[in-house]
């Protein structure tokens, strides 16, 4: 059993994401309007799927991680997702200059890439430090 509250924070986060995310896809069906469906799918897998698989692992293997890393990609991939899919639902749904959705995809694009790389490095240390028992 973990003590840390980090994994709890990213599911938190998950399902925060997944409840505007089905409400989103509800919407859509609703009023057969599904110009926005790539963004609903990106905030459903990037927000939703993607930040519970990070904490399942931090609940169940990443216990030793340092809280600083949590931390880091708590943040990268939450401004992430919110940068990106805001930007894609102004480009997608026609409702905001370029100026403004230009730059949210930019930092979202980057800020999720960097979580998932922060995210894919430190499971890939943690094994390697920490051999399997048997
Ligand atoms: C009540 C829940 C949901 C509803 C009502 C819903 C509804 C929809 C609708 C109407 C579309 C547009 C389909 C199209 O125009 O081709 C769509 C696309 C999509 N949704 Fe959802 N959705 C829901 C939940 C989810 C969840 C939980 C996920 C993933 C974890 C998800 C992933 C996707 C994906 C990947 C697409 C794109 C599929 C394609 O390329 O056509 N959706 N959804």
């Amino acid at each position: 059993m973990t003590t840390s509250r980090w994994p709890h924070a990213f599911f938190a986060a998950a399902a925060t994401y997944a409840m505007i995310g089905v409400c989103w896809g509800l919407t859509m069906s609703i009023t057969q309007n599904h110009a926005t469906y790539s963004a609903h799918a990106h905030l459903n897998l990037l927000g939703w799927v993607s930040l519970a698989l990070m904490g399942a692992f931090y609940a169940l293997l990443g216990q030793n991680v340092p809280n600083w890393v949590k931390l880091t990609n708590f943040t990268l991939s939450n401004v992430g997702v919110i940068c990106m899919i805001s930007g894609l639902f102004m480009y997608l749904g026609q409702v905001g200059p370029v100026s403004i959705y230009g730059p949210l995809l930019a930092v979202g694009g980057l800020c999720t890439v960097a979580g998932f790389l922060l995210f894919g490095v430190t499971v890939i240390t943690s094994l390697v430090r920490k051999p399997a028992a048997a």
